[in-house]
């Protein structure tokens, strides 16, 4: 059910306009006057105002500019008796939606309607759906307090309203498109295109037309033209993931682009330009790569104008608990309900290990966890065994290396010994016959073994 105002100085055409709304389920309300009209659309908020062009007092083109004005969300349809091409183009000029021709059908008007609503549906949506894509592309979604990562930050906060172009260097699952697509929707790009292509996943031909798109006939397969990703992504953002794999033809053309700004499709013998900023990742150190010649060191300067390397998250494990945090939150609003809560020796489980597949294997973890759990709460038992079992041979070893090393195996148990009496009589606030009992020991006993050492 829509809300539809009617506005016309011809009763009778109000009547018919209201009877046909209402028909639909609209919820509708008549005006004669245009100027009473506006002064409740404020209140109203409709989805459709329909007008009569030629009135009395106010002319339709008057309530359309107001409305464009005032209620950006409502569309207007224009009704006149006296139509000509050049009030329908006006009409349309002005942000009409529509423009109808008195004497109408029914059934045409009915149809004229629902276009209308189908249209506000759809811009709702897609109003919606920007939001949404805003939201989730938020730079405050890339979580991590590390120096390392406020370095990251402040290097994206720097350039992401630029048109730099930006080479992202990381390993597998540190976050790589998380911030390239950071960059493209917090820059001023962002509602034009952001158009990922992972340059491994195809054969060289392939991606080259994929790239650069193609002319009918330039090879077989090629029955029609084809515009490439660059032209697709005019305006807005280009994201080479693995940009590393490619062979080094193609980088010779890509390379021309990122100078010329220009494509020329596979067949073609001309040119044209493309206003596109280029955001390229790799998970492997090129430097190797420029020695050994399979990647073209004038491309990589061209690509790494400004490098963003993200660290592993092995080398910052200190973000541990707030990815976790994070992922809990995610989880929850991916399936509704609130976040489950996680045990903190599952926490410091997750903070020693050392996550070959980065924030991705954690996030898989928690993604685990939260489906296993009993009980809202995640214990160690729901990490999956490995974790764990790292988890503990890195503690023990830990232990081990900080262990004194010199000592007799006397000196180090008595060591260990006064270290647990010490533990214990602070656990009892200095009660010392309460830490003896405890301990299982007399007051005589425990006496003798905190006492200092006469040599
Ligand atoms: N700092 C971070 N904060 C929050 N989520 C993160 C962070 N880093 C990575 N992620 C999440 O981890 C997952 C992997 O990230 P992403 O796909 O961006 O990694 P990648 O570097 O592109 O990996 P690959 O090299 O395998 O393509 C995604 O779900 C992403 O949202
Ligand atoms: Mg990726």
């Amino acid at each position: 059910m829509a809300k539809i105002v009617v506005i016309d100085d011809e009763p009778a055409m109000v009547e018919v306009i209201v009877t046909l709304c209402r028909e639909k389920g609209h919820q509708v309300f008549p005006f004669n006057a245009p100027s009473k009209a506006i002064e409740q659309l404020d209140a109203i908020q409709p989805e459709v105002v329909i007008t009569d062009i030629k009135m009395e007092t106010m002319n339709g083109f008057d309530v359309l500019r107001h409305v464009r004005e005032h209620q950006r969300q409502t569309s207007v349809i224009l009704i006149t008796a006296f139509g000509s091409a050049e009030t329908a183009v006006q009409a349309m000029k002005m942000g009409a939606r529509d423009y109808i021709l008195k004497p109408f059908k029914i059934d045409e008007l009915q149809t004229r309607i629902q276009m209308a609503l189908d249209y506000q549906a759809a811009v709702g949506e897609v109003t919606y759906l920007r939001k949404e894509l805003k939201e989730k592309h938020k730079l405050e979604n890339i979580i991590g307090t590390s120096g390392k990562m406020q370095h990251v930050y402040n290097l994206i906060s720097k350039v992401a309203d630029t048109d730099s172009t930006v080479l992202i260097v990381g390993e597998s699952g540190t976050g790589k498109e998380l911030v390239a697509r950071g960059l493209h929707f917090n820059s001023n790009r962002q509602h034009h295109p952001f158009v990922a292509i992972n340059c491994s996943a195809l054969p060289e031909n392939l991606l080259e037309s994929e790239l650069f798109g193609h002319k009918k006939g330039s090879f077989t397969g090629a029955v029609a033209d084809k515009r490439g990703l660059f032209e697709e992504a005019n305006l807005g953002t280009i994201f080479l993931d693995e940009v590393n794999s490619m062979a080094p033809p193609l980088q010779t053309k890509l390379l021309r682009v990122l100078q010329e700004r220009e494509v020329r499709r596979v067949g073609d013998n001309k040119s044209s330009p493309v206003n596109v900023r280029v955001i390229g990742a790799t998970n492997e150190r090129l430097q190797p790569k420029l020695k050994d010649g399979t990647f073209r060191e004038d491309l990589y300067y061209r690509l790494a104008v400004i490098p963003i390397e993200i660290p592993a998250l092995r080398e910052r494990l200190e973000d541990v608990p707030l990815l976790v945090n994070h992922f809990l939150q995610k989880q929850a609003s991916a399936t509704g309900g609130e976040p489950k809560k996680i045990d903190p020796v599952a926490v410091d489980i997750l903070c020693h290990y050392n996550y070959p597949g980065n924030v991705r294997e954690l996030e898989n973890a928690i993604e685990r966890a939260c489906a296993l759990c009993e009980n809202d709460l995640i214990l160690p038992t729901d990490l999956p065994p490995h974790i764990v079992d790292h988890a503990h041979d890195s503690k023990t070893e830990q232990a081990i290396a900080n262990m004194p090393v010199g000592l007799t195996l006397d000196e180090f148990v008595q060591q260990q010994e006064r270290n647990y009496i010490e533990a214990t009589l602070s656990h009892c606030d200095g009660a010392r016959e309460k830490a003896a009992n405890m301990l299982g020991i007399s007051m005589a006993t425990l006496y003798r073994k905190i006492e200092p050492k006469k040599k």
